[in-house]
Formats: structure tokens, C-alpha cells, sequence
């Protein structure tokens, strides 16, 4: 069944650290990748490739061992593709509640077996 929305929630971990000591924005953004393409390929029933990341923004730096939550959502969708809104959280064990931390705009196409656009 199609779902417009996917929630992932893990915590980030001592190989995920930049030279700053927190995470590193690279990281946050393959989870941003991995979270969006879950959201897509739920909603489009068949596989799908990136075709735009946009408007990344990096409020505050996420910490090592801390609880994240990314909440994908599904935002738009066009002739193949699906547009997805990317919130992503955090908080150590020791706060209640969620901090937003990264937002972005990620994009995704339907493709068939031999990677063309699927139109609908
Ligand atoms: C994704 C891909 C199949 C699209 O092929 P294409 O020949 O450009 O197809 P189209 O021009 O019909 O565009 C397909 C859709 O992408 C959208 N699109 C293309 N470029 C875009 C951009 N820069 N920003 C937003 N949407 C874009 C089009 O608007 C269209 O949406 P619609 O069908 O909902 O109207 C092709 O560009 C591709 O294979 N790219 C590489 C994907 C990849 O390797 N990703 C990284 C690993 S997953």
C-alpha cells in the first residue's frame, strides 16, 4: 500500500563524526538520501533514481549518540516525479524533546527496466 509518509529513527554513531566532533554534514545527507528514497519508493511502487537535491539548509550540528528522527514527506508529484520534503531531528537521551537540525527539498523519478521515466 502507497504511503505519502515515512518516519526513520536510529542514533548516530562514533564513525559518523567530523573533524569538528559532531556529524558530518556528508552523513546527514546520505540519511536524508536513504530516508526520501524510502518515502519514494513507497509511494511510486516501483523503483526510482534522484534527479534533484535542493535547498539544504544545516540549522545546528547534530551530535554523536543522540536520537535522530527523519520524517519524509511527500510534497508534490508530477508526470514521474515525486517531490519530497526532508525534516531531520535530534536529541540526546537526556532531552525530551526533537530539535530540527536539517531541512531539504529532494527529488525523485519513476523509472522503468531500462531507466526511463515512467509517465503517468
Ligand atoms: C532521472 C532521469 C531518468 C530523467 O530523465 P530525463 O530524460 O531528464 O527525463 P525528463 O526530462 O522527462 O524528466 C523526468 C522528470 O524529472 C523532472 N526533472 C528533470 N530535471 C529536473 C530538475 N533539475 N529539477 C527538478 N525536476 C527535474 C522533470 O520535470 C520530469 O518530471 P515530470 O515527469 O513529473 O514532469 C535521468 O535524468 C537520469 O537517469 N538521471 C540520473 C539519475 C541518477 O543517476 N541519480 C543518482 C543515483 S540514484
Amino acid at each position: 500500500m502507497s504511503s505519502h509518509k515515512t518516519t526513520f529513527q536510529f542514533i548516530s554513531e562514533p564513525g559518523d563524526v567530523n573533524f569538528g566532533g559532531k556529524v558530518h554534514g556528508g552523513t546527514v545527507m546520505k540519511w536524508i538520501d536513504q530516508a526520501a528514497y524510502t518515502c519514494a519508493r513507497n509511494w511510486a511502487e516501483s523503483y526510482c533514481v534522484t534527479v534533484y537535491v535542493g535547498g539544504i539548509r544545516f540549522y545546528k550540528p547534530i551530535g554523536i549518540g543522540e536520537v535522530i528522527k527523519i520524517d519524509s514527506q511527500v510534497i508534490y508529484t508530477g508526470s514521474s516525479s515525486i517531490h519530497i520534503m526532508v525534516e531531520v531531528y535530534s536529541r540526546t537521551f537526556e532531552q525530551k524533546k526533537f530539535e530540527k537540525k536539517t531541512h531539504c527539498i529532494i527529488i525523485f523519478v519513476s523509472v522503468d527496466e531500462n531507466g526511463n521515466p515512467k509517465k503517468k
